[in-house]
This record gives structure tokens, sequence and C-alpha cells, in this order.
């Protein structure tokens, strides 16, 4: 698999430091899965992995929070430039295969694959984001049940987002963010024994599974997030 170079159709700052990336191209891909990006030659060495935002017929678009030297070369990208993608990679989820009602709940730029999901079964979709002070992701979300929380209270709930979700009325929890959450989650789950999928997040080097950078624990030893997830059920990974 080899790096293509596609054309900046939109970047822009949605929120503070949070930036939405669309790129020109025709791509199929599962929810969940990722791209490696680089708009730059030598520095960084490394790529950066985002996970798929949206897709359309001639687009596919990453959210992604400006935290180092990678993404603040991306920051300043204008439309028409070019940045090189390799992808998609990953495992994804075969949407066909979620049945029932489903809960999304994501944490932060967690949010970001899990809007993809929430797009491809928006009918059956409840979704619960939690946020620090701004929101930001959401616009275009059809969903019905919308739950937001903000840690300084500027929006929706104040506190995190874990308070109020309970997946005691759903067949199927999908998971993103930080850690912590993730692992509350899966607690919360593992006591009304709700099905549970985790979209690992980690730092990555190659994205195809050759240099373990990625690995996390799981109950049958280390897995390489890029290749052998990022999608994991539940009950496979160890916190
Ligand atoms: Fe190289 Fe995952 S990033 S194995």
């Amino acid at each position: 698999m080899q790096y293509s170079s596609l054309k900046v159709l939109e970047n822009r700052e949605v929120a503070k430091n949070i930036f939405k990336l669309k790129l020109e191209g025709k791509y199929n891909v599962k929810p969940g899965q990722f791209f490696m990006l680089r708009s730059w030659e030598d520095e960084p060495t490394l790529s950066r992995p985002f996970s798929i935002y949206d897709k359309g017929e001639n687009y596919i678009s990453f959210l992604y929070e400006v935290k180092g030297k990678g993404t603040e070369k991306l920051a300043k990208l204008k439309c028409q430039d070019t940045v090189k993608v390799l992808g998609p990679l990953g495992n994804g989820m075969d949407i066909s295969r979620i049945k029932g009602k489903v809960a999304l709940v994501g944490g932060g730029i967690g949010i970001a694959p899990l809007f993809y999901f929430a797009k491809k079964i928006e009918a059956h979709v409840d979704i619960y984001f939690g946020f620090r002070d701004e929101v930001y992701g959401i616009e275009n979300l059809k969903c019905k049940n919308l739950y937001i929380s903000t840690e300084s209270g500027k929006v929706g709930y104040k506190g995190y987002i874990t308070d109020i979700f309970n997946p005691f009325d759903y067949n199927l929890v999908i998971t993103c963010g930080p850690l912590a959450m993730m692992k509350k989650v899966k607690d919360v789950c593992k006591k009304t024994a709700t099905p549970l999928y985790l979209l690992m997040e980690s730092k990555m080097a190659c994205g195809i599974g050759a240099c373990l950078v990625c690995t996390c624990k799981t109950k049958d030893g280390m897995k390489r997030v890029c290749k052998d997830g990022p999608v994991f059920k539940g009950e496979e990974v160890v916190f």
C-alpha cells in the first residue's frame, strides 16, 4: 500500500485547536477505520493517524486536535494544497451486522469516528458526547436523542458523559475517547451485560502492523491497534 496525494477542500478551525480537514477522494471505508496523514517531507518523521470523521461520494474528512508539530503543520493547510494519505487502515466495523438500539458514547476528540457511525446507523442510534467546554463536530447529526455534557457546564449536563449514560436500554454500545471514560463505560456495560465495542486510539508509526508501536493490552496478550483494531470487543481489552 502506498501514500496518495489528495487535494484539500476545506481545513477549518471548528473550536479552539480543533480542526476539520476535508480532502478530495473516493474511498470505500468502514466506520472505525483510519488514515495515516502527512503534509510534510521529513520533519516530523512519523505520519499522524486520524479516524474517518465523515465521507461523501467525493471526499473524506477528519476532525483533529492541534497538539504537536505534525498537527500544527496540518492546521496551516489551505484549499488546493495537497496531503499525503495512506488508507483506509484498520479493521473498522461491518455496519450490516449492527442490529437493535445502539448507543455511541464519545469523549473529546474521540467523538470523531463516532460521528461516521452515527451517520451510517442514524435510524437506531442514541448519542452521548462529552466535552470539556466547547462543543464541536456535531453539525448535521440527524439522530433524535443527542445527549451532551460539558465539564464546565457551558452546554448540556455539567459533568462527565458517563454520569448520565446508562447502557440498560441498548443492544450495543460503541465508545471512543479518553481511556478513563472508556473504562467506565466498560464497567457499566459489564454490569448490564450489554455488548460493547471500544475504538482504541494510540500513537502510531507505520499504521500497517509492522512496527508494534501501537500495541494495547488484551486478555490474549498485546495486540496492534492499527492492524488488529482499532475496533475491539469490550471484553478483549484490559485497562
Ligand atoms: Fe506500526 Fe501499529 S503503528 S504496528
